[in-house]
């Protein structure tokens, strides 16, 4: 086990809210001065790993694009030509990371591989996804509804679809920052209960139900994710069909507010969990969403190397 003792981002509550809220507002000033050209050598000479079990475009392209725009770099590392895919065992993979890395990031299928990790590593681990967390995801969003809203604990949002890894971690966030949140999720696909009881102890508890329309009903945002996650691909008839009536599209919007901002963590699969006007409708945000995975984790690198 290391002997340092970094400061990892496995969840979203591995930030307090006081926390998530100096990660939010670096983020914020990233956005700022990119957005009036102010260059930054804040990780000058710094290096993020980033392994990939999975694909990615967003994740991938944001990490690598950040860690440049702060002035370091970024190595891309997929397992299949690191010495893992050959059987080298996660402990000595993270070690060995560690004597040449700064920070360390992972999109893994199994979220105990990322805390082995986190455990034999001596710089922070960063969750670049797992099956059961998608915390980056989740400071992009916070961001987004910061921007669209009047301010996250006056937002009324809604989650509609399958209890995943982006909503569990969107669950832990949106407690942590004082959201006022609705989740519909079909039997069978409900967000963990220890999940919902870690959020609970955060913040403001979700409602939890198997009704959309509802949850939708007065929401100033509605989110929602693909039904077959990565990893997935055998349970896709099943879950098409339980998810029936889940779908975010016209209908369903019809009493959300009026200005009802739609959001996606994207990949989407249009006609599935949303239609194609929907997603193309002047209500989905989902570019700005994707826009934030940059700033936020730039704010996030910053806060892990910088601050903690
Ligand atoms: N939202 C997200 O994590 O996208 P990628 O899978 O493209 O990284
Ligand atoms: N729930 C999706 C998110 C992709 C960013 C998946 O895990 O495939």
């Amino acid at each position: 086990m290391t002997e340092t003792n970094p400061r990892h981002f496995l969840d979203v509550d591995d930030l307090s809210a006081a926390e998530l809220d100096e990660v939010l507002g670096l983020a914020a000033e990233y956005k700022a001065e990119q957005q009036a050209g102010v260059l930054h050598d804040d990780l000058d000479n710094q290096t993020l790993g980033m392994v990939f079990e999975k694909p990615s475009t967003r994740t991938r392209v944001s990490f690598e694009t950040g860690m440049t725009q702060l002035g370091g770099h970024a190595v891309f590392l997929s397992d299949s030509d690191l010495q893992l895919g050959r059987g080298e065992p996660l402990k000595d993979t993270s070690r060995a990371l560690s004597r040449y890395v700064d920070v360390l990031m992972a999109r893994l299928f199994d979220h105990e591989a990322l805390e082995e990790i986190a455990a034999y590593a001596d710089v922070p681990v960063v969750n670049g996804l797992t099956d059961d967390a998608h915390p980056c995801q989740t400071l992009a969003d916070l961001l987004t509804i910061q921007e669209h809203t009047g301010g996250l604990s006056e937002a009324t949002v809604a989650w509609v679809g399958d209890g995943n890894n982006v909503a569990q971690s969107f669950v832990i966030g949106a407690a942590l920052a004082g959201i006022d949140l609705t989740i519909a999720t079909p039997e069978g696909y409900e967000i963990d209960a220890d999940v919902i009881e870690r959020a609970g102890e955060l913040g403001p508890a979700p409602t939890v139900s198997d009704d959309p329309a509802a949850a939708v009903d007065g929401a100033d945002v509605v989110y929602t994710d693909v039904w077959v996650s990565m990893g997935q691909e055998d349970e896709r008839e099943e879950k098409l069909a339980a998810f029936d009536g889940y779908q975010v599209n016209d209908d369903l919007l019809a009493d959300a507010a009026d200005d009802v901002a739609v959001m996606h963590c994207l990949p989407a699969h249009r006609g599935e969990e949303i239609t194609d006007d929907v997603l193309e409708s002047d209500h989905a945000i989902v570019w700005d969403q994707a826009e934030n995975r940059l700033h936020a984790q730039k704010g996030l690198l910053v806060w892990l190397c910088e601050y903690a």
